[in-house]
């Protein structure tokens, strides 16, 4: 069957799709993509980069609000600030091309200011809705590249440093940082990282996860089958112990415990949101 080997690669299970499904090449592409770290010494020409960025802002957008905005980090000393915020990920420097989308909750303001309609974009409905569309956004680009032959990795940790990184790229008040992109033409083929089984991701009717114990453990036994974690990356052994089987869900566990992000509720406050 035409999808069966792509969606093995994703999901290490049978498709179980009917076998008289169109051939659509760039759902196989889809299935099979992955985020890039590591990239070629290729530029990437601005003309493409302008075309997928159009695609990108192509994307739906809540009430046609349109509340997303991405900076192009092009000058070398902010990409180099921007960098130096999270040296251990070093492609943020190293990229051909560094974006950074934003949740936009300032324009409506100032549409609101302009038409003579004054309002306040601050509650949580305005960052929730310009958020989403900023990750809706992103996506888009992310697809759009990759079906162009780029690679992306998006970077959502320059949130943990969102006020210097709004010193860094100017964003005025009500403009926050969703997540950098790092784009290039990949170095390496990179790898396909397997996805939970749809029995757990979606659901008929009503919400249902009675058998969510059982799904993650064959789930992380198959992972594990494909790309076992070194005993020396299990996480915070001095906290946990080293676990004699480190699957995805002992992995994930482990790192949803270290808080992260305490920072960014601060940021968005101060820069005018209530979230009320
Ligand atoms: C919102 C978001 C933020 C992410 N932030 C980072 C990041 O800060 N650093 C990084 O190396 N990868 C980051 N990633 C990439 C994920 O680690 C990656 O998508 C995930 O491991 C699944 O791998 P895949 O994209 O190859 O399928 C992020 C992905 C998303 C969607």
């Amino acid at each position: 069957m035409i999808y069966d080997a792509v969606w093995r690669a994703r999901f290490e299970e049978d498709a179980s799709l009917a076998s008289d499904l169109p051939d659509i090449p760039w759902l196989r592409r889809v299935l099979t993509r992955r985020s890039h770290r590591r990239y070629a010494d290729r530029p990437v020409d601005v003309p493409l980069l302008r075309l997928l960025l159009g695609t990108a802002f192509s994307a739906s957008s809540k009430s046609d609000f349109q509340q997303a905005s991405v900076i192009q980090v092009v000058d070398r000393r902010r990409r180099d600030q921007l960098a130096a915020l999270v040296p251990e990920m070093p492609w943020i420097g190293s990229a051909p091309v560094f974006l950074v989308f934003c949740g936009d909750g300032r324009r409506l303001e100032r549409i609101g200011e302009i038409r003579g309609h004054r309002q306040q974009n601050g509650k949580l409905e305005g960052f929730f809705n310009a958020a989403v569309d900023a990750a809706l956004v992103m996506q888009s680009f992310i697809l759009a590249a990759e079906t162009a032959g780029l690679g992306c990795c998006p970077i959502s940790v320059i949130r943990n440093h969102s006020a210097a990184v709004a010193e860094i790229l100017s964003l005025p008040d009500k403009v926050f940082p969703v997540a950098g992109l790092c784009v290039g033409y990949p170095a390496a083929d990179g790898h396909i990282s397997m996805r939970l089984p749809l029995e757990v991701t979606v659901h008929t009717d009503e919400y249902d996860d009675r058998h969510l114990a059982e799904a993650v453990d064959a789930y992380d036994r198959r992972r594990d089958a494909r790309y076992r974690l070194p005993r020396e990356q299990q996480r915070s052994p001095g906290k946990f112990g080293h676990a004699p089987f480190y699957g995805w869900s002992e992995d994930k566990a482990r790192q949803a415990t270290e808080s992260e992000g305490q920072s960014f509720p601060i940021y968005l406050r101060a820069c005018g949101f209530t979230l009320d």
